[in-house]
């Protein structure tokens, strides 16, 4: 028996990144699971996912700041499995400049996309997790919302966001069982951080404890414990996964 047998994940911005990681995680644990990006590449990465793992894995094209694409998601993941107990909340973008040469719409889409996604997705799932009296919600911040970052107030704001909307739904859900935390990550090795300079690297070496950039797998790990049994007593909680690099 797996820990995850028999349960649902639905993980948004799933097709690549710390998405197809944390979907990944969730397939070697027996979870059916739900991938669900803008881009069509989801398609690809859930019948990999199934191939390889051998769960049932659905990828599913959305947008996660049209409120009719969340709900069809919610409904096609029912449609297909019956039932929704996680649901991730990781799609996320960067339109990195400073304040003073940062456009409106980078400033609105990163807003829309990081923090309204969220909103959004967790509305629509809401409804069936208040149904079932219980669920897992599981938002992706990051450690710039908690410490700030030249070049990133917009992106900044949004993960600063997504920790009051977290806590505010760890409120008013958890007298149905439906437990909210978020996650964030420090700088962990992904497309994002890949064409970092050598001296770029070392600098940020410097400041984090551990030495270290995070791997995928170590926030796919903190995911699915938030997922699971193990943190049944845990919620409205924002968990650092950044090699002490913030304290
Ligand atoms: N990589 C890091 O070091 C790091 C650190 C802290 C936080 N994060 C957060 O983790 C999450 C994943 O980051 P990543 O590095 O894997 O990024 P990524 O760019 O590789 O993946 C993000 C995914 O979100 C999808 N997406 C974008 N807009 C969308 C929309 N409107 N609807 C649905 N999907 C959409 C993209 O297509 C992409 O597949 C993000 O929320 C990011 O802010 C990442």
């Amino acid at each position: 028996m797996k820990r995850f047998d028999g349960k649902t994940a639905l993980i948004t911005g799933a097709q690549r990144g710390l998405g197809l990681e944390i979907a990944k995680h969730f397939a070697l644990h027996g979870a059916n699971t739900v991938l669900m990006d803008v881009s069509d590449a989801v398609i690809g990465a859930a019948k990999e996912i199934e191939f390889k793992f051998q769960t049932k894995s659905i990828g599913l094209k959305g947008d996660v700041t049209k409120i009719a694409d969340c709900a069809n998601i919610v409904q096609k993941t029912l449609d297909s499995f019956f039932k929704l107990d996680i649901l991730v909340n990781n799609a996320g973008i960067t339109r990195d400049n400073l304040v003073l040469r940062m456009n409106e719409k980078d400033f609105d889409d990163v807003i829309n996309i990081n923090l309204k996604g969220a909103f959004l997705m967790c509305k629509a799932a809401a409804k069936t997790m208040l149904k079932q009296r219980e669920g897992r919600i599981i938002n992706i911040s990051s450690v710039v919302g908690q410490m700030g970052n030249a070049g990133q107030a917009n992106y900044s704001a949004s993960k600063a966001g997504i920790v009051g909307l977290t806590k505010s739904l760890a409120r008013e859900f958890a007298s149905r069982n439906i437990l909210v935390n978020a996650v964030s990550p420090g700088f962990i090795m992904t497309k994002m951080t890949e064409n970092l300079k050598e001296e770029a690297k070392e600098k940020l070496l410097e400041m984090i404890p551990l030495k270290r950039l995070g791997m995928p797998e170590d926030v796919a790990k903190a995911v699915l414990f938030l997922s699971s049994d193990d943190s049944s007593y845990i919620t409205g909680q924002n968990i650092a996964v950044n090699g002490g690099i913030y304290l």
